[in-house]
């Protein structure tokens, strides 16, 4: 079936670039994008230089689709049920309390998203999930459609994401592979078929891999452990790397130029963050714990482990050196989103680092050329771990200038190109770079 039709249900990082590079690439589709949020939906529809989500190369694409083939909505019945196909791109936190809280997936977007289709199709539906979710979810997500509705036929796909923020649109032009699974049924054959004729507009063939819907559920989870091994492994070495007297620089370059390892994701930093991979990992634990595979999930959580030690090692290294110089417990934080060009925070190590200092009491000064200073309040807040009124311990800045004309400490959290311009004899001596972005390796402190 030629698909004519989209609608998108999620209007956030994922769902909204994803629809623009379809639309985009495929101009005899009209697709329309729906949110439970009427204030995001009004931006996406707004100026320009106010769209919801940053993302380079996103607004250029947005001015080209938008109200020609790409929409943006609040009537989410009517869009579902005016499209053949629905990708569902809600969110998918972790689940708060209830059975697994603290691990699993919370589906509960996911669930109302499935129940809102099933009552508003009137006709035969593919619904693909774009969000991630734990394995056999489709199966969940089916038995919804079909309580809800059993006088139309819907297909289940998963079609997992691997678009990394900061570069969604470059990921979404030249994927390494588009993933789809489906049941390998004759009507679902068919829905997978139409799926890929969408991305056949602009990936090449032998990139498109269709698997069963567990095989796509699970590499999901899968790619991103492996990837997230990866920084807790290199992470892990650079403190052995201080105690031998080893460069980690050196020693990741080495490791890289094997080339059955690979250069890719081999950077030290303050810990990964971002909306993902702690999500996934924490669900690919709960998972192994469900099947009573304890030893696989003690495995995987020890990732996170030493993403957690990673970032109080951060604050040891800052705070012993300002015990030993008898210095004002004050420092400068550069950089607040989970990494360069996004403006998004979640699950940032900054957030995690600067809790640890202000539980000591530290004055927290903070720049960020993006992240708004309304979001870095929300995301401290939600830590609840202050000492005391948290407006009297930290200061926004608006500049690297500024920001450096404090005197403190500087620590370099998020690889900001901005950063690299930072005068480095001028503030050697107090300047942390926990991304190895600058050229220098007499700072005060580098991985
Ligand atoms: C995505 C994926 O979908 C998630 O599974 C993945 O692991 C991380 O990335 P993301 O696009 O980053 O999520 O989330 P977000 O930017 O929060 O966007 C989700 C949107 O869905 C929000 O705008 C929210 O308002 C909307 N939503 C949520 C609905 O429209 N309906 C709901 O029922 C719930
Ligand atoms: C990730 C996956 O890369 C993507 O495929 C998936 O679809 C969603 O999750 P994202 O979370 O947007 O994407 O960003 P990513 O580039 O993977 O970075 C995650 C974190 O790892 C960041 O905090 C980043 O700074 C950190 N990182 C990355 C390192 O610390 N070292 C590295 O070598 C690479």
């Amino acid at each position: 079936m030629g698909i004519k039709r989209i609608c998108c249900i999620g209007a956030g990082y994922v769902g909204a670039p994803t629809m623009a590079v379809i639309a985009l690439k495929c101009p005899h589709i009209d697709i329309t994008v729906v949110d439970i949020d009427i204030e995001k939906i009004k931006k996406w529809n707004g100026p320009i230089e106010h769209l919801p989500v940053y993302e380079p190369g996103l607004s250029e694409i947005i001015l080209k689709t938008r109200d020609k083939n790409l929409f943006f909505s609040n009537e989410i019945e009517n869009s579902i049920d005016n499209a053949e196909m629905i990708f569902i791109a809600v969110n998918t936190p972790t689940k708060l309390s209830g059975e697994g809280a603290g691990m699993a997936a919370d589906l509960s977007y996911v669930e109302s998203s499935a129940k809102t289709i099933a009552k508003s199709s009137k006709s035969d539906k593919i619904v693909v999930e774009k969000s991630t979710l734990p394995v056999r979810t489709a199966e969940k997500i089916k038995e919804i459609l079909n309580k809800n509705n059993n006088s139309v036929n819907f297909e289940v796909l998963s079609n997992p994401e691997f678009l990394a923020e900061g570069t969604a649109i470059e990921d979404l032009f030249k994927s390494d592979r588009v993933l789809i699974g489906g049941d390998k049924t004759k009507s679902g054959l068919s829905a997978v078929q139409s799926l890929v004729n969408i991305y056949k507009n602009w990936i090449p063939i032998d990139k498109i891999l269709t698997v069963n819907v567990w095989s796509a559920e699970l590499s999901k989870l899968a790619s991103n452990a492996m990837l997230a091994q990866r920084i807790s492994s290199i992470n892990s070495l650079s403190a052995l790397c201080k105690k031998t007297d080893a460069d980690i620089e050196e020693v990741s370059k080495a490791i890289g130029m094997d080339k059955r390892i690979g250069t890719e994701f081999l950077k030290v930093s303050p810990g990964f963050g971002g909306s993902c991979f702690k999500k996934d990992i924490l669900n690919l634990v709960y998972l192994c714990q469900h099947y009573d595979l304890n030893e696989i999930a003690d495995y995987w959580k020890g990732v996170l482990t030493i993403n957690d030690f990673q970032r109080s090692r951060i604050f040891n290294i800052v705070n012993t050196f300002i015990k030993k110089y008898n210095l004002k417990k004050e420092i400068s934080i550069l950089g607040w989103a989970f990494k360069k060009n996004t403006d998004d925070s979640r699950e940032s190590s900054s957030i995690y680092v600067a809790s640890h200092f202000l539980k000591e009491g530290y004055i927290i000064n903070i720049y960020d050329p993006k992240v708004k200073n309304d979001q870095i309040k929300k995301d401290l807040v939600m830590l609840k771990h202050t000492s005391k009124d948290l407006n009297q311990q930290i200061n926004f800045f608006n500049s690297l200038e500024l920001i450096t004309n404090t005197k403190s400490p500087l620590l370099i959290m998020t690889e900001w190109d901005e950063f690299k311009s930072l005068n480095t004899n001028k503030h050697k001596l107090r300047i942390f770079d926990f991304r190895n972005i600058l050229n220098n390796s007499k700072l005060t402190y580098r991985f």
